[in-house]
């Protein structure tokens, strides 16, 4: 199989990895970034740390890449319009228009009514084709109270709940 055809057959297969939808934040020389993702993981708990991978053209990069810790928000079922606000035409600042978020004191935004919001030290990144990815050691945390989160599967939002 070529590259190509490979390329198209692993977009097909990932719609079915059913993920949760987060937005990550970064506060970097006084401007706030947002971008909705998937390809956020657990790593470790030791140290307790995630890892997330962003495209080096989104607008999150060049702050994740100059060192400025990240806050990745697990969305609530109830939130899909932030993650659309926060992956479309919709950019910088007015990015954070819908939704309350508050300043972690390591400096990212959280969500406020989010599943959970985790705070990362951006502690290493590498470089993987078109993706940086970014491993964050976990600085603090909140969580919601019910498992409700939103979920992205076959190319669409849904929950599970
Ligand atoms: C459900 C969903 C998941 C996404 N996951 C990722 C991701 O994990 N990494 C990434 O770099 N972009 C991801 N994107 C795309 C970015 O949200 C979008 O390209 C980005 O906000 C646009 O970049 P900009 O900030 O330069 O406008 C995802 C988009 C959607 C709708």
């Amino acid at each position: 199989m070529q590259d190509l055809d490979i390329a198209v057959e692993l977009r097909t297969a990932l719609r079915r990895l059913a993920k949760a939808v987060v937005v990550i934040t970064a506060m970097h020389d006084g401007r706030r970034y947002a971008m909705a993702a998937t390809a956020v993981s657990e790593l470790s708990m030791d140290p307790p740390s995630i890892l997330i991978c962003v495209n080096q053209s989104a607008s999150l990069h060049s702050p994740l890449d100059a060192g400025a810790p990240f806050c990745v928000n697990i969305l609530d079922a109830a939130q899909r319009t932030i993650a659309e606000r926060c992956s479309g035409a919709i950019k910088g600042e007015d990015r954070f228009g819908e939704g309350e978020w508050e300043l972690a004191s390591a400096g990212p935004p959280m969500l406020k009514g989010a599943q959970a919001a985790i705070v990362c030290r951006n502690e290493t990144s590498v470089v993987f084709g078109t993706h940086r990815i970014f491993i964050g050691q976990v600085v603090d945390i909140r969580v919601g109270d019910l498992a409700d989160p939103l979920v992205y599967v076959d190319g669409r939002y849904t929950r599970c709940a």
